[in-house]
């Protein structure tokens, strides 16, 4: 197509979303009228094609549009499509067993629902249904999703108040872990901000479980093993739940199947969602133990739970991640890129800290006080990245940190071209103030 052509094609995609589409939020730049996606590429329809850091929203595991993944969802589009809750197909019992077989040993059954925040609203119920205890513990600088039911858990108030009303107080936060922020830091972590967290805990006997990201996605911060480790030491001692919101972190995304792998955790469930199914349809899944499961009602629906073709999607990324040794990348890739961005020696990075392909560069304006990058700076950084073709998104408690989750599949040279691009953004960007 022509240039002219093409400018047509982007006009006519935007006006009509414009028009009738309600977004969830967009921010400069967006939404990228997006035609084609490969790999970590992606086209928009004014023929400039980007290197897509956030794998088009965390779900892309294998890269966009995965032959094999693709293939296996048009056989299973030839078969069965979606059956009734009441029934079952062949690919919802081998992804089950797929997952059941990959996951921590404390899990042992699988429950399909269609979004995360609904896989995490279905693994709070069976907490409830199990301790007829309505409240749950939860981070201050966590994300579960934003349906009403898991809303009160997100530590920050910009989700909360999406709500429209006050939430319902069930849920206690508990500090989160700031490694690069805390006194007690990296490999000498004692976690002594958990101190008085047990009190806290023990002084309402309404909470179940405590609801977790091993590592924040959204918020940008990855705990150290001895912060976990204390965590986990507090709520055996009361007697409570774990449950582990696994939706960004699981299916190989840190360098494991699942993060609770590099914590020695055993969750009685695990929530995963974006990339279980590569994107195929919309699929989450609660991994539960067989104490949770046993008597679980759920009701009758999600409808589109345990959607047949989606299952044979997950199915296939997972092959697919274990063929092409696809986890083992993700762990070489986030080392690899530390250590190239380390190399910048950059006086706004702060911190780059990444667990596989999980992670972010914290912008800091003093690298000795860690005064965060003021927001319009990192957002003008942003913009200069996005002008050179590279897509990510940001995040963190102070909105400062660049944060990156590539397709699994991302290669070194991938890594090479952004790294090039952070490096004049960071410059030019600076030069401007
Ligand atoms: C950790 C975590 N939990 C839950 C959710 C909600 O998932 P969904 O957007 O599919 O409802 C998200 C989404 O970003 C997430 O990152």
């Amino acid at each position: 197509m022509t240039t002219e052509e093409n400018k047509k094609t982007a006009t006519h995609i935007l006006s009509r979303d414009e028009q009738f589409v309600i977004r969830p939020w967009s921010g400069s730049g967006e939404p990228v009228p997006v035609v084609d996606a490969k790999g970590c590429n992606i086209t928009d329809a004014h023929g400039k094609t980007f290197l897509d850091l956030t794998s088009g929203y965390f779900v892309n595991q294998a890269g966009h549009c995965h032959p094999k993944v693709i293939a296996a969802t048009v056989e299973q589009l030839n078969k069965v499509v979606q059956v009734s809750g009441r029934h079952t197909t062949a690919s919802v019992v081998d992804l089950a067993e797929k997952l059941v077989e990959i996951s921590p040993d404390s899990v042992h059954k699988v429950f399909f629902a269609t979004g995360g925040s609904e896989a995490v609203e279905f693994a709070l119920k069976m907490v409830r249904q199990k301790t007829g205890k309505s409240d749950f513990a939860s981070l201050e600088n966590g994300f579960h999703g934003l349906t009403l039911g898991v809303l009160g858990a997100c530590g920050s108030e910009k989700y909360r108040k999406t709500a429209g009303i006050d939430l319902p107080e069930q849920f206690t936060r508990l500090p989160s872990p700031y490694p690069y922020r805390c006194a007690c830091d990296g490999d000498e972590c004692t976690a002594r901000c958990l101190d008085g967290v047990e009190e806290i805990l023990a002084a309402n006997p309404n909470i179940g479980a405590i609801l977790a990201e091993p590592a924040q996605a959204a918020g940008g911060l990855i705990p150290s093993k001895a912060w976990w480790k204390r965590l986990d030491e507090i709520r055996k001692k009361l007697g409570l739940y774990l449950i582990l919101d696994e939706i960004q972190t699981g299916i190989g995304r840190t360098g494991t199947w699942f993060a609770a792998e590099h914590y020695d955790l055993q969750p009685d469930i695990i929530t995963v969602g974006k990339g279980v199914s590569g994107g195929v349809g919309s699929l989450a899944v609660v991994l539960a133990s067989n104490e949770l499961s046993c008597g679980f009602y759920a009701g009758t629906t999600p409808t589109n739970g345990g959607n047949a073709v989606s299952c044979a999607a997950g199915l296939a990324l997972i092959n697919v991640l274990e063929e092409e040794k696809l986890v083992e990348n993700a762990r070489a890739m986030g080392e690899y890129f530390t250590s190239a961005v380390r190399k910048l020696k950059d006086s706004w990075i702060g911190d780059v800290r990444f667990f596989g392909l999980l992670g972010g560069v914290e912008l800091v304006s003093d690298i000795e006080n860690k005064s965060p990058l003021a927001k319009g700076i990192v957002g003008a950084i942003k913009d200069h990245l996005y002008q050179a073709g590279m897509l990510i998104t940001v995040s963190g408690p102070h909105g400062n940190v660049l944060r990156l989750q590539p397709p699994l599949s991302v290669t070194a040279e991938e890594l090479d071209r952004f790294i090039v691009c952070l490096k004049a953004a960071l410059s030019e960007i600076r030069a401007a103030q």
